[in-house]
């Protein structure tokens, strides 16, 4: 494993952000909502993981009603499989138990198999099947995992 540095994005990270959305997703997260979100105008904790200075993944966790929300996570493919993710959600973690939160949930594709086991390996455990959740129909898998992780 590679220890990358972790940070708190911040607006002049926009650019990076949306390439790394881009490389990862079918579907990729808005350039706008991200940079509403970097300029302070939504409750979600951006993370970012570095090496040398070139963004390599990041995280966004949120809460509602006492429970974490894992709203995004990514690496760049040339950099998986390096334990980046895992040094995001270990940040997550502490964040959680910080905001007193005892349970941690998300939302995944079904067939998202990679990020699937990813999630398996932290505790993360099936939910619920939502229905149509992606904009292109496809299901989404909500799993919830206790404080602290299985890190
Ligand atoms: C899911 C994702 C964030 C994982 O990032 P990563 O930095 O490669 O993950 P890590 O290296 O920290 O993985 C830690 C462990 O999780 C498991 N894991 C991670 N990716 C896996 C995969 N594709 N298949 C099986 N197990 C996987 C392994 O146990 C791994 O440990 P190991 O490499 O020693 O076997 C990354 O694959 C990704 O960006 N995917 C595209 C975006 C995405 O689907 N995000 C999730 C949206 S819900």
């Amino acid at each position: 494993m590679q220890i990358a540095d972790l940070d708190f994005c911040v607006p002049a990270d926009l650019k990076s952000l949306v390439e790394i959305e881009k490389a990862c997703f079918t579907v990729p997260w808005e350039e706008d909502l991200i940079a509403a979100d970097l300029d302070g105008r939504g409750n979600s904790v951006y993370l970012k993981a570095s090496f040398k200075d070139i963004i390599v993944g990041y995280g966004v966790l949120g809460q509602s009603d006492g429970l974490a929300h894992l709203m995004n996570i990514a690496v760049l493919p040339e950099y998986r499989r390096h334990g980046v993710a895992l040094q995001i959600m270990a940040a997550f973690d502490v964040l959680a138990d910080e905001w007193l939160c005892r349970r941690m949930y998300l939302e995944v594709r079904a067939s998202n198999t990679g990020a699937r086991a990813f999630y398996t390996a932290l505790g993360f455990v099936y939910s619920s099947r939502i229905k149509g959740y992606y904009v292109d129909g496809e299901d989404a898998l909500m799993l919830v995992a206790r404080i602290p992780l299985k890190l």
